[in-house]
């Protein structure tokens, strides 16, 4: 063999290491800035969820299978609740009105606060009190996967899929009660004009 076709050889050798192991570290699924897992399944907490798209803010919401929880909205603590999706399963709602494989989700929690510096009335975000996370994933049996990353001060890097009762509530609610597959469509108002142009609603939604 010819020096020069063994180099030749060695190159192909290494650019296919190369595409082996690029392919194993981000291995993902449908969308390039989705879900990002270590071991398969467990999520890795994504830093840059501030600048995915912004979805909205709900302030002090309780549901209806919590109400006999709490005393009622105005006693308890009031916190706010920020919901992100990555930005190119965003693009795709707005061409189908549905949810791509590799949708990832991230509700953020915050405090709220009033009558600091000039503000007198109405309420604003503070600190982080904890992250969440909804995956729409074919690599779970059930499709979708929810997740909890903990508190702040205390976030985890890296969460696995809950399993067993802590999953069944999020489940529950998040069949029972959303506008759009298992998501909560109908509190995201521009999501809920596209659903609805799109004919995508669940029935009894419209
Ligand atoms: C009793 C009903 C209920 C339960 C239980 C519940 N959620 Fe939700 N979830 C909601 C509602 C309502 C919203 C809409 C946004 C809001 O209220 O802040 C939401 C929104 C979300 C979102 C944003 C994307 C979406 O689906 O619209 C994520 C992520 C999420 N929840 C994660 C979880 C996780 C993880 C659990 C379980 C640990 C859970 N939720 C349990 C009612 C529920």
């Amino acid at each position: 063999m010819s020096r020069h076709s063994q180099i030749k050889i060695t190159w192909v050798v290494l650019v296919a290491l190369v595409a082996v192991t690029v392919a194993g570290i981000s291995a993902q699924t449908g969308t390039p800035d989705g879900p990002k897992y270590q071991n398969g399944t467990t999520l890795v907490r994504p830093n840059d969820y501030r600048e995915w798209q912004f979805l909205s803010s709900g302030l002090g919401m309780t549901y209806e299978s919590e109400a006999r929880d709490f005393a009622g909205a105005e006693t308890r603590t009031q916190r706010f609740q920020n919901v992100f999706v990555n930005r190119s399963s965003y693009s795709s709602f707005l061409e189908t009105g549905t949810w791509p494989d590799g949708t990832m989700f991230i509700l953020e929690i915050r405090a709220a606060a009033g009558e600091v510096s000039i503000n007198r009335a109405g309420r604003f975000q503070a600190e982080l009190v904890s992250l969440e996370a909804e995956v729409k994933d074919s690599r779970f049996p059930d499709g979708w996967a929810f997740f909890d990353f903990g508190r702040a001060g205390a976030l985890r890097d890296v969460a696995e899929p809950l399993t067993g009762e802590r999953v069944a509530r999020c489940v529950t609610c998040h069949t029972d009660h959303t506008a759009v597959e298992r998501t909560f469509v109908q509190f995201y108002p521009t999501l809920l004009e596209v659903a609805r142009d799109k004919g995508t609603l669940r029935p009894g939604f419209d």
